[in-house]
């Protein structure tokens, strides 16, 4: 893990390393709620559907890759502390690695993600998006990799969604698409290298 910790005005969010700070109830609480906000997928037909789909797309990356998650919190350390938002990864190639065999597309894109092998998620609060923050995120986890020498970074998106753009100008540029669940999904890379 590299350590850096950013020092930050009260109200401005730092970006902390997942297990490099405490993670209280409210913390961990407002994790969760910022998942499920920007999730498209809103209503579950069961409690289990719903714990399923968050360790899909979060719980197993807390509980198998937490050194390479990174928090972003809004006066860190005081009475008033909030999460704005939260980025989760993991660096192993997931065309390989057996606990990702549930998301076919990884294996239909092998040739991709040996090379860009790191993957991650990040989301936002509402009221944190479109001021830097996620960007912030993005390059604090590139930042990580490379001490870890991670050759490259791929995420999916759905094609044509909004936060394409926020990603190209984060250095992403397509490298793969395929269709998922009836919906073209795009892979984007970025070169760490
Ligand atoms: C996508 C996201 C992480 C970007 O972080 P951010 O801090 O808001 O982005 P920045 O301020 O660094 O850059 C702004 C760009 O982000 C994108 N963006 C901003 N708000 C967004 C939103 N609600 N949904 C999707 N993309 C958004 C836009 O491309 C925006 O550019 P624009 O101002 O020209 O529209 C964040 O907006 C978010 O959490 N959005 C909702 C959930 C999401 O789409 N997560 C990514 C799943 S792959």
């Amino acid at each position: 893990m590299t350590g850096n910790k950013m020092k930050c005005p009260p109200g401005v969010p730092a970006i902390e390393h997942y297990l490099a700070r405490p993670r209280s109830a409210s913390i961990m609480a407002q994790l969760d709620a910022i998942f499920f906000e920007a999730s498209g997928t809103k209503t579950f037909a069961s409690n289990e559907d719903r714990a399923a789909f968050r360790e899909l797309w979060l719980g197993r990356y807390l509980a198998h890759d937490a050194q390479h998650a990174f928090l972003a919190v809004a006066d860190a350390g005081l009475p008033s502390e909030t999460l704005a938002g939260y980025l989760v990864g993991s660096i192993e190639d997931p065309a390989i690695a057996t606990r990702f065999d549930d998301l076919e597309y990884f294996k239909a894109l092998s040739h991709r993600t040996a090379r860009y092998p790191a993957q991650l998620h990040v989301n936002l609060a509402p009221s944190w998006q479109g001021r830097g923050v996620g960007r912030a995120l993005v390059e604090a986890f590139c930042q990580h990799l490379q001490v870890l020498s991670v050759p490259g970074v791929h995420l999916f998106t759905g094609r044509g969604m909004r936060n394409v753009r926020f990603y190209e100008r984060a250095g992403f540029t397509e490298a793969g698409a395929v269709i998922w669940n009836g919906r073209e999904i795009v892979m984007l890379v970025r070169d760490l290298t």
